[in-house]
């Protein structure tokens, strides 16, 4: 999809559609009353027979109207007038995309961010419509022999006031993100026997190719002269070799500490021995999504070229049952020099990022985050709105949180007290890898926290983000969209 600016009025505006916006109490966007006074009052007296009732989700199409260069003009519900919040503001530009991407249209415009969002301005607008339409344009038809025909080419935002340097950025940036998004969905809708660690391992080759980032694929020899055993443990049971990916965006100061992103990497999460039920399993092939998110950031961070030291980090792995998988029960050594009881086989991330972590300490990073579908209790928690977020430094988290609320791709905090890291006790090892039924999300957390200790480290649990369930099976490709407003924020762009 090609996205552009355009500062022509919606009359003037040519092509196969202009949308713009009508508000449940009948008013008129100023877009729309432009084309209404253009058309001779066609808009109002569709609004008035009661064809548009305005509401978020409604969208009407008039075709053929007078003295309207377009061909077609989509009204678009917008709610109650006055400033929307972020997710409303998205949700309409959603549906009018979604309707334009229907029509057999090459080209339409949305006059949709003239809008006002409470607290945002009109950069913010254009950033975050390039985005929202891009998301309900998205498609993953890879695997079907009849995909469907794709018309709409160009998508133009209409901008009233005159070509700025601040929407250009927010275009820019809004591409970034999509693309970055669109890279981790890609990824994670993606089935696991096409998906494996080292189909991962060859998507991250191909980014840093396209990008020039510096990459290295660490192999199982590699990982155990590490001592990498947490790690190992996961892989032994599977016959796809694991992989440990590093991917370096290095367009800081030569000396400023990296911005180090950790990315569970589980392309099939069938629990090991201690298997899942198998209603809902196809759905552990976006055990990877945190992986995805990492290679999704970087790939927009890289198309901004922004001036910063990024790092992502991505262990990956199957988690698999088979003669020689890992038992509950097993005691293993970390890259750390701590030894864990393996007392459950299905909490693998964990095992996973602790020897990520570990190793991520040698780029002496300014902050690390991880990011993971780590816990079915996250599900529970918080649906599929919120990521979990924990951490030990508050500063980093409340940066965390306000990126979230930016990009409207939210995060919510869970305490991260001492009183939850004293549930991880066993009476064998160092540390258990799991600790009962109460707070999962808090106890897994509390695990990494024992392999963070040496750093200013948060923790985006996204089991209930990172996908959608149901008859709309999707990755989401967020956390991507906070990640890339966290590192906007850092550079002051
Ligand atoms: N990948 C799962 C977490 C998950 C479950 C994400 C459902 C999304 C939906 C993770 O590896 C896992 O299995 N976690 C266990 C931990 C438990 C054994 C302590 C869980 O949440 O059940
Ligand atoms: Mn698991
Ligand atoms: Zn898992």
């Amino acid at each position: 999809m090609h996205f552009e600016l355009t500062r022509l009025p919606a009359a003037s505006q040519p092509g196969g559609c202009v949308a713009v916006g009508v508000f449940a109490s009948h008013a008129l966007t100023p877009s729309a009353k432009l084309l209404d006074k253009a058309s001779g009052g066609a808009i109002t007296a569709a609004v008035k027979a009661g064809d548009m009732p305005g509401k978020p989700g409604d969208t009407l199409l008039l075709r053929g109207l007078p003295g309207v260069k377009a061909e077609r003009v989509l009204l678009v519900g917008c709610g109650k007038a006055g400033e929307l919040h972020e997710g409303a503001y998205q949700r309409i530009v959603a549906t009018a995309a979604a309707a334009v991407g229907k029509l057999h249209a090459a080209d339409a415009a949305l006059y949709l961010t003239e809008l006002a969002v409470a607290g945002h301005d009109e950069a913010w607008r254009v950033r975050a419509a390039v985005a929202a339409a891009d998301h309900a344009l998205y498609r993953f038809n890879e695997y079907k022999r009849e995909p469907g025909k794709r018309h709409l080419k160009t998508l133009a935002f209409g901008c009233g006031g005159k070509s700025t340097k601040a929407l250009d950025a927010a275009l820019r940036q809004g591409m970034a993100i999509a693309a970055g998004v669109t890279l981790t969905r890609d990824l994670g809708n993606h089935p696991a026997n096409i998906c494996t660690p080292t189909y991962l391992a060859d998507q991250a080759q191909a980014l840093a190719k396209a990008h020039k980032l510096d990459i290295e694929v660490l192999d199982e020899p590699q990982m155990r002269a590490l001592g990498m055993g947490a790690l190992l443990a996961v892989a032994q049971g599977t016959r796809e070799p694991p992989k440990l990916i590093v991917v370096k965006h290095l367009r800081g100061k030569a000396k400023a500490p990296p911005v180090v992103l950790v990315g569970k990497g589980v392309t099939f999460d069938s629990g090991g021995i201690s298997i899942k039920p198998g209603a809902g399993m196809d759905e552990m092939k976006f055990d990877m999504c945190g992986a995805a998110s990492v290679l999704g950031t970087l790939k927009a961070a890289a198309e901004l070229d922004l001036p910063i030291n990024l790092i992502g980090v991505i262990p990956a792995s199957e988690n698999l049952p088979d003669g020689k998988a890992v038992k509950p029960g097993d005691i293993v050594k970390t890259m750390a020099g701590k030894t864990v009881e393996i007392l459950n086989t299905d909490a693998e991330g964990r095992l996973l990022l602790c020897d990520a972590l570990t190793y991520a300490e040698r780029f002496k990073p300014d902050v690390i985050v991880d990011i993971a579908t780590l816990t079915g209790a996250c599900v529970v928690a918080l649906g599929g709105h919120a990521h979990g977020l924990l951490g030990n430094d508050q500063k980093l988290i409340d940066a965390l949180l306000a990126a979230g609320r930016t990009a409207h791709d939210r995060a919510w905090q869970l305490p991260l007290w001492d009183d939850y890291k004293e549930q991880l006790k066993s009476p064998f090892a160092d540390l258990p890898n799991v600790a009962g039924r109460e707070a999962g999300t808090i106890t897994a957390a509390a695990f990494l926290s024992a392999f963070t200790e040496k750093l200013r480290w948060a923790h985006l649990d996204i089991a209930g983000t990172a996908w959608k369930s149901g008859k709309d099976k999707s990755a989401t490709g967020r956390p991507v969209g906070l990640l890339v407003q966290y590192l906007l924020d850092r550079v002051g762009a």
